[in-house]
């Protein structure tokens, strides 16, 4: 039976995001480098797959040493992958299928190329010296602060790096060369919304902020108490610098800009080590629990209302301005704070379950998301057999689901031989480049797997004359088939794009169910995570039929009240009739 969606509830929560890195999509200027006009080639594919929005990693001018996260002019399109002509084809051949677009800015940190910065390290007195973060060394010569860097992504050290010509340090959260922006300078403030500005004028239906939580610093510059600055906990380390109040004032301000223009998203990238308690503050509108304060002190600041849990002030602590008060977000901030928690919990139903169950009750009615796999992480094919499961869980979760390029074939964490590796940076998980996650797309069999007539900046998968597009396209059971198939239902059922999320009790071990329900309509996904078969009692009164399998046949039928699943299978059941929507 089929059921309209749901109008009342934004895209971005009816939708499915699809992230594409520009570099590895489709190349249409032979360079062997992805670019706009090949993304445009490749739109029909994303819109039969059924996805709703595509988010784009950088595009934006860069040296490219961290490939497009050290930008040099944000309102710009590098000439590897085109023009602003090109780009304005791109938003109109996208909406023309309705796909929305998201795009990726970098608040935080820009190349130490980028004009800015290079007139702030030009000179103590240059105007835009106080764009960028520059400190004097303590008295006794070592950095302005304990402050340290990014550990996933660069050796662990300080943030401040020594500017011999001036003599002070700047602060970079991340690589040298990716120095930070002083955010408590109304300049860069206002140039940095103009910026989003910029892009919503041209049509574009949101923004993925790079690193959203790094944005606010402790407007003192206090050094990490001694007991924690040195603790394995990132997060822990770094309450001063990374400082939640001020951070969420910023995030406010560009959420009144973005907002501003109707149907829009505002999504932040923030550190996985987050807590459900701490995601659920960085929400447009949430308050920061009280008692959830990093040192677990009153944090309260004077008015009472800025602490946060993902940041600490000392007792007594006055935020610098009244701009950068809490109060004056009037409720405006991040529509969604990346949750990448299940990326680092084992695909087993009960760890699974627990992370789920709590992230859903620190969110409470805030719209949760889910994330397995982007270009700083593994694939999704990393978890073998548990891949398909990881699929349905993905997709019939609630919440916006976020897909990465090339996951909906299968394609695998490619070994890149050390020669061809580009990337700076580590998987901590892996300890492998990020190269192996962002190799070129695999589209058909022959030569470069119809990427790009060059040789491509990164080698194409050896198996990609088996997988890949045009072969999974027409097999009904393949990885693709299941994504489309997924996608389809999750569209089609109320239940699976806005409904609740209730958890099963006394499944057999191993197995992992919910019950989801909207407006009448109900669907069960039933997820069998053992090596075993698995016989489920299925929930009365409802009378359940069968839906989808991960396996693509329907030996998967409901018997006499229960399900029996074969190893690694999942399933999702449909509410019969009149039954649906009673509990
Ligand atoms: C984010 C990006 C990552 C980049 C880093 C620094 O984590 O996702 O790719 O290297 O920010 O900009």
């Amino acid at each position: 039976m089929g059921h309209a969606p749901e109008p009342s509830r934004p895209w971005w929560q009816r939708g499915v995001v699809y992230q594409v890195y520009p570099r590895s999509f489709q190349d249409a200027d032979g360079d062997g480098v992805g670019d706009l006009r090949g993304i445009v080639r490749r739109l029909d594919h994303l819109a039969w797959l059924g996805v709703d929005a595509i988010w784009l990693s950088p595009i934006f001018p860069s040296p490219m040493r961290d490939f497009g996260y050290d930008v040099i002019d944000a309102t710009g399109v590098d000439p590897l992958f085109g023009d602003l002509n090109d780009f304005d084809a791109l938003v109109a051949e996208a909406h023309r299928r309705d796909l929305r677009l998201v795009l990726d800015v970098v608040p935080n940190h820009t190349s130490d190329e980028h004009p800015w910065f290079v007139r702030s390290r030009s000179s103590r007195d240059d105007p835009k010296r106080d764009w960028y973060i520059w400190r004097d060394a303590k008295p006794d010569g070592s950095p302005p602060t304990n402050w340290r860097g990014v550990d996933a992504l660069d050796t662990p050290g300080s943030v401040w790096r020594f500017d011999a010509r001036s003599g002070q340090f700047y602060l970079a959260s991340f690589s040298a060369f990716q120095p930070d922006l002083n955010w408590a300078n109304p300049a860069v403030r206002a140039a940095m919304n103009d910026v989003l500005r910029f892009w919503l004028d041209r049509g574009v239906d949101g923004f993925r902020l790079d690193m959203a939580d790094f944005l606010g610093k402790d407007p003192h510059f206090r050094d990490e108490p001694p007991e924690t600055a040195a603790a394995d906990d990132y997060l822990a380390a770094t309450r001063f610098q990374l400082y939640a109040p001020v951070t969420r004032a910023h995030l406010a301000e560009m959420g009144r800009t973005v907002h501003a223009h109707p149907d829009t998203v505002l999504i932040g990238e923030v550190l996985y080590q987050l807590s459900p308690d701490q995601l659920a503050a960085y929400y447009r509108g949430a308050h920061p629990a009280a008692g959830e304060t990093a040192d677990g002190s009153d944090a309260g600041s004077a008015d009472g209302s800025n602490a946060g849990s993902a940041g600490a002030s000392a007792p007594g602590e006055e935020l610098p301005s009244e701009e950068l008060a809490f109060e004056a977000s009037q409720g405006e901030g991040l529509d969604m704070p990346f949750h990448f928690g299940l990326m680092f919990v084992p695909m087993r139903a009960g760890p699974l379950r627990a992370r789920i169950d709590a992230y859903e009750a620190a969110l409470g009615d805030r719209w949760p998301n889910y994330d397995l796999a982007n270009h700083d992480m593994p694939r999704l094919s990393r978890h073998g057999e548990a891949a398909r499961l990881a699929v349905m869980l993905l997709l019939t979760l609630r919440g916006t689901p976020f897909l990465y390029y090339g996951d909906e074939i299968g394609m695998a964490n490619v070994d890149v031989p050390p020669e061809r590796q580009l990337d700076p940076f580590i998987i901590y998980l892996t300890g492998t480049t990020r190269d192996g996650v962002r190799t070129p797309m695999q589209w058909r069999s022959g030569p470069n797997a119809g990427f790009s007539d060059a040789e491509p900046w990164l080698p194409v998968a050896p198996d990609a004359h088996e997988v890949n597009v045009e072969t999974q396209r027409s097999d009904p059971r393949s990885m693709l088939s299941l994504h489309r198939r997924l996608l389809e239902l999750r569209r089609t059922r109320p239940s699976l794009h806005a409904g609740g999320y209730e958890p099963l009790d006394g499944t057999p071990e191993g197995v992992f169910a919910y019950r989801r329900e909207h407006d009448g309509d109900a669907a069960l996904v039933v997820l069998n995570f053992t090596d075993a078969e698995r016989e489920v009692t299925l929930p009365r009164p409802k009378r359940w039929r069968f839906g989808l399998s991960t396996l693509l046949d329907d030996a998967a039928r409901p018997r006499d009240g229960a399900l029996t699943l074969r190893p690694h299978e999942g399933a999702v059941l449909l509410g019969e009739g009149a039954d649906a929507g009673e509990r």
